[in-house]
């Protein structure tokens, strides 16, 4: 097992079993709050059962998936934990992906002015990302994370073995966040990424740890995303408007998926405004569309792309804010678009990809 130290926490990469065990043994929570959805519930609460099963435990099951995480599922939850006579000195185990960890962890900061959780991420995207930074929260009227606090967790349990069942579609969601952080701060990790042609054969252990340290070690310099930490924004800005769109659709994106529409636009719109050479754009933009299904976006929707990224928490006044890429490598944070040129970014990422869906 693996230990990255963060300032107030610990991520531990391998194994659980043991860890978690000796360390339940040394705090002594009056109870364990397990939050699932019907797929960890089958896939990873296994495995986390015989751990926990000495302790006084609770199973909260909420629906899987990003049309969940919003107030009305935080209301079962917190029902739950008040019907199971939780306190501040429970502790919850958030067993899920990125929804599970953001909402779970936004549930326990909130309940009862606060009680400590642990993060077990189950999906790739979230074992490299969501996981850690201590953002947690929930989406709110169509734009994503809305509402939600900062705040850390005990530890975080990074398990390599829950990925087993995870689908290819999930895998290569996460993929996305594994390819941002190489772009925006490791060259010779993106360098060996992008001879990756096909996910099937990838070691993962190999590639989470060096993600991993790249996330940890922005968010130690900002954990309140005052400066640096808007580095990891990188392909964000537009691609959380895609997905916040696609949501209201009938077919939704995953959320990877919508951050490689983001990543190849704002790759675009680094070669326009910033030094990134049309080399470097053609690189990224070819490895990122022979990895993602092609997604052609409509026309007609860019206004509403438009206003819901002039809504992202990260801009200040009125401008729209961006995180960009000077090279493959390292980033720029701070940037800002006009309309037309974000319109014109959308419109290079439909060219590119040429054909597919329409959301
Ligand atoms: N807090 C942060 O810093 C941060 C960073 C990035 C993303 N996020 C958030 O993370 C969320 C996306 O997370 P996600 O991609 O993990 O999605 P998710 O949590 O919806 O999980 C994806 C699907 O995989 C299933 N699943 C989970 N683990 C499994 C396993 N081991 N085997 C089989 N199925 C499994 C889930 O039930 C779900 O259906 C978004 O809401 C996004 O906003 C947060």
């Amino acid at each position: 097992m693996e230990t990255l130290p963060l300032q107030d926490y610990n991520i531990y990469v391998g194994d659980f079993d043991q860890r978690l065990s000796d360390w339940l043994a040394e705090k002594v929570y009056s109870r364990l709050l397990i939050i699932v959805d019907q797929n960890t519930k089958m896939h990873c609460w296994p495995l986390l059962e015989p751990v926990v099963s000495a302790y006084q435990h609770s199973l909260i099951e909420i629906p899987a998936g990003e049309d969940h995480k919003h107030l009305e599922t935080c209301q079962q939850i917190w029902q739950t934990m008040m019907e199971a006579r939780a306190d501040r000195r429970s502790l919850t185990i958030d067993l899920g992906g990125g929804v599970i960890g953001d909402m779970g962890g936004f549930c326990a900061s909130t309940f009862k002015r606060g009680m400590d959780f642990v993060q077990m991420p189950t999906t790739l995207l979230s074992q490299v990302d969501a996981s850690i930074g201590g953002k947690l929260g929930i989406d709110f009227m169509q734009v994503k994370n809305s509402i939600g606090v900062f705040r850390n967790p005990q530890a975080v349990y990074i398990d390599p073995r829950f990925l087993r069942t995870l689908s290819a579609r999930e895998l290569r969601s996460g993929f996305a966040e594994i390819i941002k952080h190489s772009l925006i701060a490791d060259r010779e990790q993106w360098e060996e990424l992008r001879q990756i042609s096909d996910l099937g054969k990838v070691d993962w252990p190999k590639l989470i740890v060096p993600s991993l340290r790249i996330k940890q070690r922005i968010v130690e310099i900002d954990p309140f995303e005052r400066g640096l930490r808007k580095a990891l924004n990188f392909g964000h800005t537009i691609g959380h408007a895609v997905e916040g769109h696609a949501l209201e659709t009938d077919a939704p994106l995953l959320h990877g998926e919508a951050i490689a529409v983001g990543m190849i636009a704002e790759t675009y719109l680094s070669h326009r405004q910033l030094d990134l050479s049309a080399e470097a754009l053609e690189t990224i933009t070819d490895f990122i569309r022979r990895i993602y299904e092609p997604v052609a976006l409509d026309p007609a929707t860019f206004p509403e792309l438009l206003r819901l990224m002039s809504n992202d928490k990260k801009n200040e006044s009125q401008a729209i804010n961006f995180s960009l890429l000077p090279a493959a490598g390292s980033v720029e944070v701070n940037r800002t678009a006009s309309p037309a040129e974000i319109v014109e970014s959308l419109e290079y990422y439909n060219e590119i990809v040429a054909v597919g869906n329409r959301i």
